[in-house]
């Protein structure tokens, strides 16, 4: 997000965002070892893709090497889905595999994925989280 320090910003998301990074040195600076091996990303777009892939994805889709639960593993997957559909960029294809998962099925896997998991999302949510997906390198 290369206008992440811009001033175009809303008063109101340039505050939020002070806050979050309030919060993120105060987190820092309690020094807990942290209760979630997986930590939060700082963007707040990002972050908010985090959300939505816990809270929708993570009972599919695992964040720890070769490990299946009912999905693929997300490790690597931002590298790997540049390559999955020819002509299709990262995150053209992240978005197809949310909004439409049975146009492209993981070698290996069944087409399980809920075709209507999208549904519920806004355009916005979306984007927060392929944002969040192309971190997964
Ligand atoms: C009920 C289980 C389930 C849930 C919930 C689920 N998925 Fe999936 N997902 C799968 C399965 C099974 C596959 C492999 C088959 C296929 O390609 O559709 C898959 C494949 C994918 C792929 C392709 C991975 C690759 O290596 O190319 C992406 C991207 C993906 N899911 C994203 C998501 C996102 C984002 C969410 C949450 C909004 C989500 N999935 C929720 C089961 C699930």
């Amino acid at each position: 997000m290369s206008h992440l320090f811009g001033f175009r910003f809303e008063l109101g998301r340039k505050f939020l965002f002070l806050t979050l990074i309030f919060l993120a040195v105060l987190a820092t600076s309690c020094g807990g070892s942290g209760n979630d091996s997986i930590p939060t990303p700082d963007d707040p777009v990002v972050a908010k893709g985090f959300g939505i892939f816990k809270d929708h994805c993570a009972s599919c889709h695992s964040l720890k090497p070769d490990t299946t639960i009912v999905g693929p593993s997300f490790v690597g997957l931002a590298t790997r889905a540049s390559t999955r559909m020819d002509g299709f960029s990262a995150r053209e294809y992240l978005r197809l595999s949310i909004m439409k998962p049975d146009i492209y099925i993981v070698d290996g896997f069944k087409n399980l994925m809920p075709v209507n998991v999208a549904a519920r999302f806004s355009d916005e949510e979306v984007d927060a989280l392929i944002s969040y997906l192309l971190t997964l390198e």
